[in-house]
């Protein structure tokens, strides 16, 4: 396969653009924050963070054990009763005001960090997931003093004290999209990032700190399964948010039946990306690229099954490959990476495991030809060409930078394929025909579906699943609601 851009005719290298990361301040270790103030945690442990582009340690974190957790909820609780329940919903706005006005003033800051804790490209953390945040804030702070327009006659109440967990693909963002909503509503928090990539939600409690929110309004803890186990179990706990992994939503479900908390769980996807032969071929190969290759494929909504037409499916696959010679693997810093590090060793192995699955399966393997850095944790974007339904690939969730590639003929076989899978996430429709978008759009059973793009994202926008991919909407003014009561 030659290195050559078929589609924009261009055939060059890049230089390096590395990122500055001299601006970067971390501490060597980092405490819980704790009722406005970072404190030590009672189990007196700490565990490291990695660079997974270097292997390299960042800092230590606090491991919250279950006495910390309940020290955490107590401030939360006596935030919500004393403070932030009774406070005038024009003066809780003007709070999350400021703090996606600080996110924004320290946006570089906090892109850098997050490449560097997590491995993401810095494209996509300085253009997607700091400004995303950042809205978000901006969005619910917006809210705040308008829930009894939001919904009339209801009048909407908080619950209480949310338990939000949140995972490692977008360690920011998902913090964001817990935070704000629980704040416009009148909630209080304790959050968990994941113990891969706590720092930026650590900046984050530092920010929360500078813009003087009250204390206890806002907790942050660091830890692993055991930490967010604790926080799902506490009694004074009223909901429970969760991003992350179809296995510990169900642990979740279970640890809290029969309780009056409400929970919303977001969970793994398998999204069916779908072209039609009608469909504008060059911009559906870079949605393709877009939907499962940039940020490694670690994206819950990837599109990482393709289903192409089969009279374009030479055309569309050949179109593919070459595109995918172009893109850039290696280190997250430089400004022109487009596939980052993957998360961590485990996730690696994960993926590796898949590979080999799929080569076992018969599927045909296509990797790209470009070295990968020899140091740190690195996967080729890869396709298994002339995959079926019943393959594991197809079916299981991989979260990594792999597409299967299945051909379909018509719209009916498409549409019972796409569905034929334990998820419901997100979907993706590449057509010129309107008619077909909307016929498509009410039959896929997908929370979000786009059409003739991918992976767009809006905070006035409710995103969340169907089947094993959760349950409840976040974003959007459907996003208010699970933090309400009626
Ligand atoms: P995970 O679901 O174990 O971790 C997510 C968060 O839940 C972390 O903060 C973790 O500390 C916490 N947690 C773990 N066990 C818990 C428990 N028993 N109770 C409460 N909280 C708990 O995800 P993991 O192991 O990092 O990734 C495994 C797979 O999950 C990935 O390979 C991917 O397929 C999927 N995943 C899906 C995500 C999504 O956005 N839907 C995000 C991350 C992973
Ligand atoms: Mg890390």
């Amino acid at each position: 396969m030659k290195t050559e851009d078929t589609i924009t005719g261009f055939d060059w290298k890049y230089s390096a653009a590395p990122e500055a990361k001299d601006h970067i301040k971390l501490k060597s270790q980092y405490d819980l924050f704790i009722n406005g103030n970072f404190v030590k945690p009672n189990s007196k442990k700490y565990f490291a963070t990695y660079n997974p582009a270097t292997e390299e340690k960042l800092a230590e974190v606090a491991q919250a054990n279950a006495k910390d957790v309940d020290i955490a909820v107590a401030a939360a609780k006596n935030a919500y009763d004393k403070v932030w329940k009774k406070m005038p919903a024009k003066e809780r706005a003007k709070y999350i005001f400021r703090i996606a006005r600080v996110i924004q003033e320290r946006a570089r800051e906090l892109a850098v960090i997050e490449s560097m804790d997590g491995g993401k490209p810095i494209r996509e953390s300085r253009d997607f997931d700091v400004p995303t945040a950042a809205n978000h804030f901006f969005y619910y702070a917006g809210w705040a003093d308008k829930l009894e327009y939001a919904f009339p006659n209801r009048h909407p109440q908080s619950l209480g004290i949310a338990a939000q967990i949140i995972p490692w693909n977008f360690p920011l963002l998902m913090a964001a999209w817990k935070i704000a909503p629980a704040l416009a509503t009148g909630n209080t928090v304790v959050l968990k990032p994941a113990e891969n990539t706590p720092l930026t939600a650590l900046k984050l409690a530092e920010i929360i700190q500078e813009c003087e929110l009250p204390a206890g309004v806002v907790n942050i803890i660091t830890g692993f399964g055991d930490t967010g186990a604790a926080m799902v179990a506490h009694p004074n706990v009223n909901k429970i948010a969760f991003t992350g992994s179809t296995d510990v939503g169900k642990i979740i479900q279970k640890a809290i039946a029969g309780t009056n908390k409400k929970a919303t769980l977001e969970l793994g996807g398998k999204a069916a990306n779908i072209v039609f032969d009608d469909a504008p071929i060059n911009q559906a190969v870079e949605g393709i690229v877009n939907g499962i290759f940039f940020n490694q494929g670690h994206v819950c909504c990837a599109g990482s099954r393709l289903f192409v037409q089969e009279s374009v499916a030479t055309e569309v696959i050949q179109k593919l490959k070459a595109r995918m010679e172009t893109l850039i693997v290696g280190d997250p810093l430089d400004k022109n990476t487009d596939i980052g590090a993957i998360n961590s060793k485990e996730q690696l192995d994960k993926i590796n495991d898949y590979l080999k699955i799929g080569s076992k399966e018969g599927l045909e393997l296509f990797q790209t030809s470009a070295a990968i850095p020899k140091k740190g944790f690195y996967c080729k974007p890869t396709l298994f060409i002339g995959a079926a339904q019943s393959n594991r690939v197809v079916q299981e969730e991989i979260f990594g930078p792999v597409l299967t590639i299945q051909t379909f003929r018509t719209i009916e076989e498409v549409i019972e394929k796409a569905n034929n899978i334990p998820y419901g996430l997100s979907a993706g429709v590449w057509t010129d025909k309107g008619s077909k978008i909307f016929n498509l759009t009410s039959k896929l059973r997908a929370g979000v579906i786009w059409a003739n793009t991918y992976n767009k994202f809006d905070p006035s926008s409710p995103f969340g699943g169907y089947k094993e991919s959760g349950f409840g909407r976040e974003g959007g003014l459907h996003g208010l609601m699970p933090y309400l009561k009626f």
